[in-house]
This record gives structure tokens, C-alpha cells and sequence, in this order.
């Protein structure tokens, strides 16, 4: 059932998901069917906006040609061997299976087929075979349309669109009764903005599940929707919760470029089926890079060519030449690209494709054990905001979906564990929200003014290519807009755009923070 706008200033549930991607959902969808009254918020209007509905690519599933053992070696191929082993295990073992059961089986996605009706596999960097479903190069919308779909036919579930979650609550850092201070901290809800009517609601609930993507709009360039401003990293680390491996930062290596139109991904399947980087001078350059895994080489790798191949000829993009795909027809299997591309007059058939690399993915995140729980009880994450540690220093390609899904459902089963609603007391000991004495009406150049400024401060001196220099830059800058962006917090009239600001500082400095403590460069954590 979908909640649009609401007068009520408390609700209580079994479990509240916020976020709305395959992670969020995949939660959502488990916990109700075990029995839990859940609240799925977003904070978009629509729940499908999510970074999911972007991806083009696919998710790893179970193929004749595969193994665990091959996925799990090229997993830590990718991930500079700084993976953790027992969550790379657990996924390699029961992931793929899972995308037949739950997402084939269960959810009905339509993933591509080939002639004969089998599963068409495609491939990406640094897999060593052919084993990622996909559907054509919409593989995200149409996971996510099948999870909403199947979502309003669950019951026991109430999505609430448009609800900014602003605080986590904790009987610690919330409650008015002095005792609390002395317990063990343990999350008990949220304090949330509906965006429609300007009002701060409680939601209750013992357990909450934080699925709300990453942080790629920190950047000035990035592959992800404009939601992804690092919320629950926010969240988490303001109630104490642990944030690890920050520094990696995965940046994609092929995003369109173009001054006319918004920037959106150009899928690495692109060069899974025979696509090269060219620059300007014509040269298929990743030879020297990479010189056997040339175009397919791990995505760390091939961003930094991309990006020192533009700064050598100070060009603003390179060339994506899809002229060089063999075999199939470009069109049919990327319509999503071959429409984008054509509407601004390129035909990828003919021409080659400007691109750039950008913000991709966040390989840190909430630290989270093998079944999703942080360190504070009631509190889980999973999908990208988390941190299993199955990506180690970079990313695989197409593992993304498939953790977010392995770890939603997992995370929305725990959660189903312990579902016993919290005391009266303790709810009536949370004040509701208090407006500051005098609020303002914020200027919006002001906001979106701070948010470029870091943008620009995390792209040139956070981004790609770091140094020790550019990051004690990067962190004065930093200090001096949180500084100033805490007192607009604190004074302004609430709205998506103030929190999502306060948030993007925050994240930003927590991944500036574990940038400047490592000195080794190691997989997207690249340190001259
Ligand atoms: C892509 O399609 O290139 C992106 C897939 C991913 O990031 O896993």
C-alpha cells in the first residue's frame, strides 16, 4: 500500500527499510512475508528512482561455465585480495543460485534470452567467462519495475514515497530518560520529513534497515542519480556506527559525454562484446596499460587510463568505438544506448562515443557482518551504503545487484528474528521533533551553491587520481563547509535538499578522512 502524504506525528512497525533499490525491497518483500508490518520509505516520489533502476549491465547469475571458485578468484582478482573472504565466500556459494530463485523464479524479471530460450550471458571486466544475465542494457529498470511490481501485490507492507529519513533514533542519543544514557545503545526508528507537507513524523520499529545507495553525487561527475548523497553512511556514523574501507571509491570509466545532454552510463558490456577506448588521436591506447586484458582490464585500471589519456592531450572526453562489435546487432542488444546516443545525432554503428570516467559505486560503507547487522543492535544495512567487504579495494563488475540482493533478503530474514515491538515506555521517553525558535526559508543558490563546492572539492582533489596534498586540501575545504552548512541545518526550514547537504558533507569527510589514514594505493584508492 503506498502512503502519499499523512497527518500522523508517530507510527510504529516491526521493521522500517529505507531506500528502495534491489537491497531495500529484496529486505522489504522477505521480512513481510515472514509475518513483519513494514515501512519501505524513499525519498524520492517515485520509489523506483533508485541507483538500480541505472544499471545497464547485469547481475552475476548460475551458468554451466561457471564456479564458485572461478567467481571468487576473479573477485579478488578485482579487489586487489583485500576482500573479505568469509562474505565473498557466502555469496559466490549461494548468490547466483538466488538470482534464479528470487528474482527468475519468484519476481518474474524477464532477464534476455538467446535462440534456443537459454539465458543470454554477457560479460564485463575482469571476468574470466560469460555468466552475467542481463535484459538487453535495461537490466536495472527491469529489476526494479518486477520488484515493485511484486511489491504491491505483498502484503503487510507500506511504502511511503517522498519521506526524507533526516535522524536514526537511539535510546541514547534520543530518549529523555537519564537511565538510557547507562544501557547499551540500540536503535529504535527514525525521525523522518514528509517532503509534501513539511511535517517530522517518529517512525518506530525494533530493527531498521538502511538500503540507501551511495555516494557517486558527491562528485561533480558520476554515473549515479542525484539521490545518491551518502545518507545512510550519514546517519549511521552520527549514531556511532562503524564506517570502513571509505577510501574506495570505484569510478566508472565509461560515462557519455556530452554538453547538451545528462550524463548517463555507457555499460562496460559495451566492451564485454568487443567496444575499444580509442583517444583523440585514433590510438586504441588500453594496449598500454593493460596489455593482455587491454579494454577488459579490472575498472580501477581502465578509469586512470581514460583519465591520463585526457589529461596527456588535455582533451575533455575519449572515444568509445563500438565500430569494432562483431556479431550481434549494436542496436538490438543496447537499445537503451543506441536511442540516448542517437538522439543527439550519434550513431554508435558509425561513429565512436565521447566518454568520460565518473563516480560509479562505493566499495566502503556501513560495516556490516555476514548476516547485515552493524555494531548497534537493531540497525542493519545492505546494498551499496553497506560494507561486507566482498568488494575489497574495487569492485567486480555486475556483483553490485547481486550483493544488494543477497543481502537484502538476508538482512530482511534477520530482522524477522527479533521482531518484538518496542516498550511503551521507552517510545514515550523520544520527544517528537522540535523545530528551531525561528526558522528561515533557505536560499536554494546558497544550497546548491555548497553542493557544488563539494563536488568540485571531491572530484579534483578526492577523485581519481589522489595525492596527500590534494587531500589536506580536500579536508580544510571540507571543515569549512560542514562548519557553515551545520549552521544553515540549524536554522533553515527542513527540506530534502538541506538534509541530503548535510549529509553530503559529512560523507565526503568520512571518505576524505580514510583516503588521508591510507598511504598504500590499492585498487580505487589511488595515492601519487
Ligand atoms: C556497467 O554496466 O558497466 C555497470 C555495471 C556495474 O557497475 O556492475
Amino acid at each position: 500500500m503506498i502512503v502519499t502524504s499523512t497527518n500522523a506525528s508517530r507510527w510504529e512497525f516491526d521493521l522500517i527499510v529505507i531506500g528502495s533499490g534491489i537491497s531495500g525491497i529484496s529486505a522489504a518483500i522477505q521480512a513481510a512475508e515472514a509475518g513483519l508490518e513494514v515501512a519501505l520509505l524513499s525519498k524520492e516520489s517515485a520509489i523506483r528512482e533508485s541507483n538500480t533502476w541505472y544499471a545497464q549491465g547485469g547481475i552475476v547469475g548460475e551458468s554451466e561455465s561457471d564456479s564458485p571458485e572461478l567467481l571468487e578468484a576473479d573477485i579478488y582478482h578485482a579487489g586487489a585480495d583485500i576482500n573479505n573472504r568469509e562474505a565473498v565466500r557466502l555469496l559466490v556459494q549461494e548468490g547466483p543460485r538466488l538470482v534464479n530463485e528470487f528474482l527468475t523464479e519468484k519476481i518474474g524479471v524477464p532477464f534476455s534470452r538467446d535462440e534456443n530460450g537459454d539465458i543470454d550471458l554477457t560479460r564485463e571486466a575482469a571476468h574470466s567467462v560469460r555468466r552475467i544475465y542481463h535484459v538487453t542494457d535495461r537490466t536495472g529498470q527491469a529489476i526494479e519495475t518486477s520488484l515493485v511490481e511484486y511489491l504491491g501485490r505483498t502484503e503487510n507492507i507500506k511504502v511511503f514515497e517522498g519521506h526524507v529519513a533526516i535522524d536514526l533514533i537511539t535510546n541514547v542519543h534520543n530518549s529523555v530518560d537519564p537511565q538510557e544514557v547507562y544501557r547499551p545503545a540500540r536503535v529504535l526508528g527514525a525521525y523522518v520529513l514528509d517532503a509534501a507537507t513539511g511535517k517530522v513524523a517518529i517512525f518506530f520499529a525494533p530493527s531498521v534497515v538502511l538500503a540507501t545507495g551511495g555516494v557517486g553525487n558527491l562528485f561533480l561527475r558520476t554515473s549515479n542519480p542525484v539521490g545518491a548523497t551518502g545518507d545512510g553512511i550519514a546517519m549511521a556514523h552520527r549514531i556511532g556506527a562503524e564506517i570502513i574501507n571509505a577510501e574506495y571509491v570505484q569510478f566508472h570509466p565509461t560515462v557519455f559525454f556530452h554538453r547538451d545532454v545528462p550524463r548517463f552510463l555507457i555499460t562496460e558490456s559495451l566492451r564485454g562484446e568487443g567496444a575499444r577506448l580509442m583517444n583523440r588521436r585514433g590510438e586504441y591506447f588500453m594496449k598500454r596499460y593493460s596489455p593482455t586484458e587491454l579494454d577488459l582490464a579490472p575498472r580501477d585500471e581502465t578509469a586512470r587510463a581514460v583519465y591520463r589519456e585526457m589529461e596527456e592531450e588535455d582533451a575533455d572526453f575519449v572515444w568509445l568505438d563500438a565500430r569494432s562489435i562483431t556479431g550481434i546487432d549494436v542496436r538490438e542488444r543496447f537499445p537503451g544506448i543506441f536511442e540516448m546516443c542517437m538522439k543527439v545525432g550519434i550513431d554508435i554503428r558509425r561513429e565512436p562515443i565521447p566518454v568520460i570516467p565518473a563516480a560509479h559505486f562505493f566499495c566502503g560503507g556501513i560495516k556490516v557482518d555476514t548476516n547485515g547487522r552493524t555494531g548497534i543492535p537493531g540497525l542493519y544495512a545492505a546494498g551499496e551504503t553497506a560494507c561486507t567487504g566482498v568488494h575489497g579495494a574495487n569492485r567486480l563488475a555486475s556483483i553490485s545487484l547481486l550483493e544488494g540482493l543477497f543481502w537484502g533478503v538476508r538482512t530482511g530474514m534477520q530482522a524477522s528474528y527479533r521482531p518484538e515491538r518496542l516498550a511503551t515506555a521507552l517510545k514515550e521517553s523520544v520527544p517528537d521533533w522540535v523545530e528551531p525558535a525561528s526558522v528561515e526559508d533557505f536560499d536554494p543558490v546558497l544550497v546548491s551553491q555548497d553542493h557544488r563546492a563539494i563536488q568540485t572539492t571531491m572530484w579534483n582533489y578526492a577523485g581519481i587520481i589522489r595525492s596527500r596534498s590534494r587531500l589536506l586540501r580536500a579536508q580544510a575545504d571540507l571543515n569549512y563547509l560542514s562548519h557553515r552548512i551545520e549552521q544553515f541545518y540549524q536554522s533553515a526550514k527542513l527540506d530534502r535538499r538541506i538534509i541530503e547537504l548535510r549529509n553530503s558533507v559529512l560523507s565526503a569527510s568520512i571518505i576524505v578522512h580514510a583516503a588521508l589514514g591510507n598511504p598504500r594505493s590499492r585498487g580505487c584508492h589511488y595515492i601519487e
